[in-house]
């Protein structure tokens, strides 16, 4: 990282020359917002590394507020594959996204350096290992290169960079070719890759999933930029890291940030590769909290469950239509008048609750609850008194500020106090003395308020309204607050998609935090904080690992929580969408996410149920819910819709532990458990903009029909063969970039595992306890007719519900399995690390399941630690043969199934097996 050495400003001559002429070219609009500024001085930071750099305003304009006349640049390169740009006032500290929330790197603190008087280049360049941070100094601009490909990734010459108190301004060129991927929480009706022209605003807001395009519940400035020349693909991600409102302007040739407040500070991250982007991405933000094993069982929830015998009749009803359901839920009704960790003494009283608590905990299954922010504004109510005693509310001029959400007046807890977040866990403890429950949903931490503004208790009616029907309508006496530039700022952000003011049915934007910390700034970070202190208070509790399911998030909030995406509609419309949105918060570090399958509301039809518990079982999360107003929706309402959830969770709970496993991995390494086509397959361009299909790890591959009285779907396959997971007789071998139609009726989803797999899976069965004890089988995928291959993969396994998901002897075991194929000899085997956790649980391999093969397997032989097997004569082998569907119109061909049954492998011991294949 030489600096302005002779032989770098050699090299930046070059890099900025070009930036030089397409400046020039461009015929740039002159922003009447802002001039732009100029760089001052530049020079190697002493303390810490990196450079720091000064910049004065070019020109002055009053348009959204004065500039700021000087400003400081900090650049550093953090990691090998990390880049940090922070630009702000060079004279007094303004608002970050406050580093106790989200531990990283301090930027150097204002003031306590000069502008440098040593000379230096009017462009210059700074490298790292693998990116490249260029600038050019009048007017002030700079680029992030590549090294190994010479890209540019980001160019803010694009535009004019203005730095006011309340709006900040900057662009970046983008290529055409550049399919990017981020920036939400949004409901993309065109599907994952970003659209131009497209609004992206970012605040996070009560506003349900059914609108489109909008700013939602969470704000997640990041995106993810794939790029492919010449055949080879290359990602990058640029994250903002700013907790203001912003709106974001995408045109297809260039992207602009126009954001009300803070700091500009960037974090690029190198790739290249997707699975690279998020591991660099997590390592920053916090890596993916991981999952209790149980969590990836089926959950069911219902706005309306009227009392406990409702409750206890959805799980008899699931258990007596053989549906797997680990995870029952209630929304707000087990509470009195819906106020927080409380109970509701007739239709949920404790005695029954806890009998029924403890019935279902003896059989392994888990109950979760709904809490809201809001505190219930009640002179009789302790959670109300403890945190009035403890000072722990957001406060409006000196006082808490009141609102209004279920219970009718609250006030909303501020979770950057610390007395708030140790009052929090002090009721969630008091709470789990009163019920034990499994996990906390957060909901409603936008935060949402049914007023507006500035409220009072009104002293004309009671409030909330005694029997209303319609509890979400305002009854607080409210004036707006339209006097101070946090409530009406001078640039209005797109907010709830029409430009409402920014405390629009939330909080006051001028109320304020602990420490006078305004919510204008940390409007966006609210139920993140809530996750936070909720994850503390849980961990504190029983050693067990936390589950937290937020409505609300922000960058960091995968590290806690698990998200759904909120309110949606049961249409076929919402079913699509539910995937590009649960494929961006895997790239967001919040893999464990899912919509309400067969829809929140209103009724769905009993077709759409089907293909969305068909799909919805693939969900990492995977929860039916509904809203009161819909009939009842639970999975065995309708005959058929039972026969297609047995089927769909049926293969969930078969998958398990590679589900478990890829929720290591995601812990570990930041890979989403859904995700895009491309990030397996970043060289086939033909997937950048698939929204309709996914995978689960890098190789299993869910194809939902999305179409009303479709029984065929039309799914795109990257070149390989690919075989049908319910079905492995039957397979698909692409060669291009073709679409299959595979057949779907009404209970079938096509899900298809790659070649070169290894895949654990266990007998299943409807209580994901039980079936984490079944044995396995090992699918092996090689390549069709394959006669030179290898296949790999993983397991994890825990003891699942303590905090740590890390790998320690006696406490968790992960074996990899290998296979290849070479000169008709087949051989499969294992490399087991700490195994000892797996041999005490007595989990045994009884098959090896082998696809892609041509003839009969022969000569059998296998191996447990070096040694020959001694039961080995049980083994035996089944071979079938069957279809084969092949994509290039080629004569069908048989494919063969080799099972090698009869066995009783301990899973925890290096096992080897080989044999020959004959010529059938
Ligand atoms: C993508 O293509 C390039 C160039 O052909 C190749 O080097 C690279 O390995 C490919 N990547 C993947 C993941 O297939
Ligand atoms: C529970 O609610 C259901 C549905 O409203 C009702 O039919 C039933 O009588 C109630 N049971 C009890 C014990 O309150
Ligand atoms: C306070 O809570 C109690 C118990 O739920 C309820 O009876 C009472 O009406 C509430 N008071 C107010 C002012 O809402
Ligand atoms: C407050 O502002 C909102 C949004 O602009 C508007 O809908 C509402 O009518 C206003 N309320 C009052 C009391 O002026
Ligand atoms: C604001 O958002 C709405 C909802 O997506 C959109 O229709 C509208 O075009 C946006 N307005 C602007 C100026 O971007």
């Amino acid at each position: 990282m030489v600096l302005l050495s002779s032989a770098s400003v050699l090299q930046l001559a070059l890099c900025c020359v070009a930036l030089l002429l397409i400046h020039l070219c461009a015929a740039v609009p002159s922003s009447k917002v802002g001039f732009g500024y100029r760089l001052v001085s530049i020079a190697e930071n002493a303390n810490g590394g990196g450079l720091i750099g000064y910049l004065q305003v070019k020109q002055r304009t009053s348009t959204y507020g004065p500039d700021i006349p000087h400003l400081r640049l900090f650049v550093k390169h953090e990691t090998e594959d990390r880049l940090r740009v922070h630009i702000t006032d060079a004279e007094e500290k303004r608002w970050e996204v406050p580093y106790d929330l989200l531990p990283r790197e301090q930027s150097p603190p204002v003031g306590t350096t000069k502008p440098s008087t040593a000379p230096f280049t009017a462009s210059a360049e700074y490298a790292g290992e693998e990116l490249i941070f260029c600038y050019t100094s009048d007017p002030f601009s700079f680029a992030v290169k590549r090294k190994s490909n010479g890209q540019t990734l980001f160019d803010s010459s694009y535009g004019a960079m203005v730095f006011k108190d309340q709006y900040l301004e900057i662009s970046t060129r983008l290529p055409n070719s550049a399919a990017l991927y981020g920036l939400g929480e949004n409901t993309q009706p065109g599907g994952i890759r970003l659209q131009p022209n497209d609004p992206y605003t970012l605040y996070t807001t009560d506003v349900s999933a059914i609108n489109l395009n909008t700013d939602l519940y969470g704000s997640h400035p990041v995106y993810m930029d794939l790029r492919n020349e010449g055949g080879e693909a290359s990602a990058h991600a640029v994250l903002l890291l700013n907790s203001n409102g912003m709106d974001v302007f995408y045109t297809g040739s260039s992207l602009t940030y126009k954001v009300i407040g803070g700091v500009l500070d960037f974090y690029f991250f190198a790739g290249p590769s997707p699975l690279a982007v998020v591991d660099q991405y997590t390592s920053l933000i916090g890596r993916p909290a991981p999952m209790p094993y149980w969590a990836l069982g089926f959950h069911q929830c219902r706005w309306g469950y009227q009392n406990l015998s409702v409750v206890e009749g959805v799980v008899e009803g699931y258990k007596k239509a053989r549906i797997p359901l680990d995870v029952i839920w209630n929304d707000d009704d087990h509470m009195d008048a819906a106020k927080d960790f409380t109970l509701d003494p007739i239709n949920y009283p404790r005695p029954k609750l806890l009998q029924f608590l403890d019935k279902i905990h003896s059989r392994g299954m888990k109950y979760i609850v709904l809490i809201d922010p809001g505190i219930a504004v009640n002179s009789t109510y302790g959670v109300y008194l403890r945190g009035m005693a403890k000072d722990v509310f957001i406060k409006y001029q000196g006082k808490p500020y009141l609102a209004q959400v279920w219970p009718g007046p609250v006030y909303f807890p501020d979770y950057l106090s610390p007395n708030g977040v140790s009052w929090w866990a002090d009721e969630i403890a008091r709470f789990h003395q009163l019920v034990p429950v499994d996990g906390l949903w957060i909901d409603m931490n936008e935060a949402s308020n049914f007023c507006t503004g500035k409220c009072e208790l009104p002293t004309t009616n009671s409030c909330p309204i005694p029997g209303s029907k319609t509890p979400w309508i305002c009854c607080l006496d409210c004036q707006n607050i339209t006097n101070t530039r946090w409530d009406e700022p001078p640039y209005k952000i797109n907010a709830s998609g029409s430009h409402v003011p920014l405390g629009f049915k939330t909080i006051a934007t001028s109320a304020t935090h602990y420490g006078g910390v305004l919510e204008y700034n940390a409007h966006s970070l609210y139920g993140f904080s809530q996750a936070i202190a909720t994850h503390r208070a849980l961990q504190g509790l029983q050693g067990k690992r936390p589950f937290i399911l937020s409505r609300s998030t922000f960058v960091g909030s995968g590290a806690y929580a698990a998200h759904w995406t909120g309110d949606n509609k049961g249409t076929w419309a919402n079913l699509r969408y539910s995937i590009s949105t649960m494929l961006n918060f895997g790239i967001f570090g919040m893999p464990m996410v899912g919509s309400d399958i067969c829809g929140f509301y209103p009724a769905p039809t009993e077709e759409l149920c089907n293909r969305w518990i068909e799909l919805g079982a693939f969900y990492p999360f995977s929860r039916d819910h509904a809203n009161f107003a819909s009939p009842r929706q639970e999975l065995y309402q309708w005959d058929s819709v039972a026969v297609s959830a047995r089927n769909a969770l049926g293969m969930r709970y078969r998958l398990l532990p590679y589900l478990y496993t890829l929720n290591y991995e995601a812990h570990v390494t930041g890979a989403p458990i859904a995700r895009p086509v491309f990030f397996s397959f970043p060289n086939f361009t033909a997937s950048y903009g698939l929204s309709t299909q996914f995978l689960l790890g890098r190789s299993v591959m869910v194809s939902p029909v999305l179409n009303k009285a479709a029984t065929k779907v039309k799914a795109m396959f990257p070149p390989g063969t690919w075989y049908n997971l319910f079905d492995m007789t039957n397979a698909v071998v692409s060669k291009d970039e073709r679409y299959v139609t595979l057949a779907a009726p009404l209970n079938k989803i096509n899900v298809h595992v790659y070649q070169n797999t290894i895949l654990p899976m266990q007998r299943g069965g409807t209580i994901s306890k039980e079936a984490r004890m079944t044995p396995f089988t090992l699918i092996v995928t090689f390549p069709f007719e394959a006669t030179n291959a290898d296949a790999q993969g993983r397991v994890y396994v825990d003891d699942d519900e303590r905090p740590e998901m890390k790998l320690v002897e006696g406490e968790a075991s992960y074996i990899e399995l290998y296979a290849s194929v070479r000169d008709k000899t087949v051989t499969v085997w294992s490399q087991v690390e700490m195994g000892s956790f797996i041999l005490d649980k007595g989990l045994l391999i009884e098959k090896v399941s082998v696809l892609g093969l041509q003839g009969n397997g022969q000569g059998l032989a296998i191996e447990v630690d070096g040694e020959p097997w001694a039961d080995a004569l049980n083994a035996h082998f089944t071979q079938t043969k069957s279809d084969l569907m092949k994509v290039e119109g080629d004569n069908k061909r048989s494919n063969m199934v080799v099972d090698v049954g009869g066995l009783a492998l301990p899973l925890g011991k290096k096992f080897s097996m080989t044999w020959k294949m004959g010529i059938n």
